[in-house]
């Protein structure tokens, strides 16, 4: 299932097009002004929790069917999610028919999705809910369904009379990457052709890096959102890997975050079977302090009152949310403690240590606050409150002082500081 690039021969954007393409590129030199995604997208993905299951048969609960998509919209609004902010219900692959129908468009696999995507879109809709939607940029998804190569105009109009709000676009069977590159940037202009509000998830610069330094200024320029690594799995190995590649490319990708462009880690798997309790903390303050879209995959219908408290734990949503819209970055790294921290909004700034040893009990940390948030987070004092693990107000800090905490193995300890006006 992984992506091919050698093969197909085609181009992914016919050439005559990529005249229009450079013109416009020329033209609209600012960021994506589609207006969306001002701050972090935040939903559920179907990807990581359910893959490519389509055995409706044996497993009706668990297979990419309408049902599924229902059903979550139902629980999104009846357990509170949506009223947590996760507002997009979105489709990954698998869900179309193995062909384009007679007048060569995608169409939802009939058995599986007997009201096609619009009846889903009206559904999900009048859920106060918006429904995302995958394609890919090649001859074929990512799974072998049919890629968008060669019809990116007729998808994107497609997608825009269905309903869709947010397109997800892999980079599957491209057979080169300046042919990926610009069908990506294709697919941005047909989306805003369309003049229907749809945000835009690539995949372009993971497809990137296997060949050389993605533009991350022009990546910036097409996308809402971006995923740069590795697919995320439902294991603490996967989390390590994506927090290891952020912090090591760091200087590369937080620049070009902000309000409509985000650098997307991939989806949130709290509340699946992979991670301890401290692990799903670590996602999740972490996701905060990256600004990362948080898609959840995972079960709606069936999840520990633990993990969904995790999931809508306000604060910490509020930090990911936060208006500033700038992303945090590794400050330090000490033996196996980490220390991240993320400006926000009114001068507050957010503060993470994640405890990376695996072995041992929970590990004491101290740090002093004048090394915060560039000197300035706590000058003269400022007020601390823990968000995760459990919300504590520890009360104010002069920047003389120090802030320690108790880490546990795989855990992380997430905090807010709020600057003290000098009186
Ligand atoms: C790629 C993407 C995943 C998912 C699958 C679907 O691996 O990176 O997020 O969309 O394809 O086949």
């Amino acid at each position: 299932m992984r992506p091919e690039r050698g093969g197909a021969k085609r181009l992914c954007v016919p050439a005559l097009r990529l005249a229009a393409l450079v013109l416009w590129g020329v033209l609209s030199a600012g960021a994506l002004n589609n207006g969306l995604a001002k701050t972090p997208t935040m939903g559920w993905l179907h990807w990581e929790r359910f893959m490519c299951n389509v055995n409706c048969r044996e497993q009706p609960d668990a297979c990419i069917s309408e049902e599924l998509f229902m059903k979550m919209a139902d629980v999104m609004v009846s357990d509170g999610w949506k009223d947590a902010g996760y507002e997009y219900l979105c489709i990954d692959d698998c869900w179309m028919a193995p062909r384009r129908d007679s007048n060569g468009r995608l169409q939802a696999d009939p058995v599986r999705f007997p009201g096609g995507i619009p009846r889903l879109a009206d559904y999900v809709h009048s859920k106060g809910l918006k429904l995302g939607i995958y394609a890919d940029v090649g001859n074929k998804t990512c799974a072998g369904y049919p890629g968008s190569f060669g019809f990116y105009d007729i998808d994107a109009q497609t997608f825009a009379n269905w309903g869709v709000d947010l397109l997800k676009f892999d980079g599957c069977y491209c057979d080169s990457v300046d042919h990926l590159i610009d069908g990506y940037k294709y697919m941005s202009l047909a989306l805003n052709k369309t003049g229907r509000s749809i945000v835009y998830s690539c995949e372009w610069p993971l497809y990137v890096w296997p060949f050389r330094k993605p533009n991350y200024k022009e990546i910036q320029q097409y996308c809402n959102h971006w995923r740069n690594f590795a697919d995320v799995y439902d294991s603490w190995q996967s989390i390590k890997k994506i927090l290891d590649w952020t912090s090591s490319n760091q200087e590369e990708i937080i620049g070009v975050a902000g309000p409509g462009a985000w650098n997307d880690p991939d989806m949130l798997v709290i509340g699946n079977f992979g991670l301890s309790w401290d692990q799903q903390i670590t996602q999740m303050a972490l996701w905060a302090i990256m600004a990362a879209p948080l898609l959840m995959s995972n079960d709606l219908r069936n999840i520990s009152p633990q993990a969904r408290a995790l999931l809508q734990n306000k604060d910490v949503i509020a930090i990911n949310q936060d208006p500033l819209g700038k992303q945090g970055y590794q400050l330090r790294k000490e033996n196996n403690i980490q220390v991240w921290e993320r400006p926000l909004s009114n001068l507050a700034w957010a503060l993470a240590m994640v405890n990376q040893q695996e072995m041992g009990g929970p590990q004491l940390y101290g740090i002093s606050v004048d090394s915060l948030g560039k000197g300035v987070a706590c000058n003269p004092s400022c007020s601390i409150t823990q968000i995760l693990p459990v919300k504590r107000k520890l009360g104010i800090f002069a920047w003389t002082s120090s802030l320690k905490a108790e880490i546990n193995p795989t855990g992380t300890v997430l905090f807010l500081l709020e600057i003290t006006q000098k009186t």
